[in-house]
């Protein structure tokens, strides 16, 4: 499903975001990416949602070969996973239903399917009740719940989350992480970037170091 092989991210500088990263997830897992500020993470998802390419080695996922996808296949590769940031990302100016419809417009959805899908994934996430409210006026972790939903709504088989609790308080960090363990329940892989460590050793999942830019540890 997502597989690393001796892969180099190398930005001018130079500096070595990542290197010689070797690294398979199997579909379903569910893995935290842990590691200090600097240390490579974000670059490391960046590769894996081909927002930039790597340096050398290889990159497959999902079945597409990230080191030579053509710019007209992107769209169709970014359909396959579903990306949450932690400062969430929503358009101010549309209602958290419409932020979470995006992705099936943007994919050409009818009108009721859209309808009847956003319906659907709102409910998982505990938010049917938020619909027509613009996201300025809910608390950041039912905005946080948006950016989820918008990132499962169109079904991802991989859904990457860098840092998503990095701008909640505890108690809604551990909510948001039960709801991302849901969702990784329903088949999907979840891959999540945090530094909070405590966090991470409560959850008791696979997690990879990474500290300058390698792989420093593997295990549960
Ligand atoms: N676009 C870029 N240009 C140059 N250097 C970058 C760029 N993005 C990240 N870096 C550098 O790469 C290293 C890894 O950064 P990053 O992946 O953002 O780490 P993390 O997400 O773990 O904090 C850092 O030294 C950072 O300064
Ligand atoms: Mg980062």
């Amino acid at each position: 499903m997502i597989q690393f092989s001796h892969v180099y991210k190398t930005y001018p500088g130079p500096i070595h975001a990542l290197r010689d990263i070797d690294l398979m997830i199997e579909k379903g897992e569910f893995v935290f990416l842990t590691g200090p500020s600097g240390a490579g993470k974000t670059t490391l998802f960046k590769m894996l949602a081909a927002y930039d390419k790597v340096s050398s080695g290889n990159l497959q996922v999902a079945g597409f070969d990230l080191c030579d996808i053509a710019n007209k296949e992107v769209p169709q590769f970014r359909r396959r996973i579903g990306v949450i940031f932690q400062d969430f990302k929503l358009l101010k100016d549309r209602t958290i239903f419409e932020n979470v419809s995006l992705p099936l417009l943007v994919r050409g959805d009818r009108p009721q399917t859209i309808q009847r899908r956003v319906s659907e994934v709102l409910e998982q996430v505990g938010l049917s009740h938020r619909a027509q409210q613009m996201p300025e006026f809910v608390s950041g972790g039912e905005q946080q719940r948006t950016a989820i939903a918008r990132a499962i709504v169109h079904q991802p088989g991989i859904l990457i989350a860098d840092e998503p609790t990095g701008n909640l308080d505890p108690e809604l960090s551990e909510e948001i992480m039960d709801l991302l363990e849901r969702v990784s329940a329903q088949g999907t892989t979840v891959f999540i970037a945090t530094h909070d460590h405590e966090m991470v050793k409560r959850r008791n999942k696979r997690t990879l170091q990474i500290r300058d830019g390698l792989i420093s540890g593997d295990g549960v």
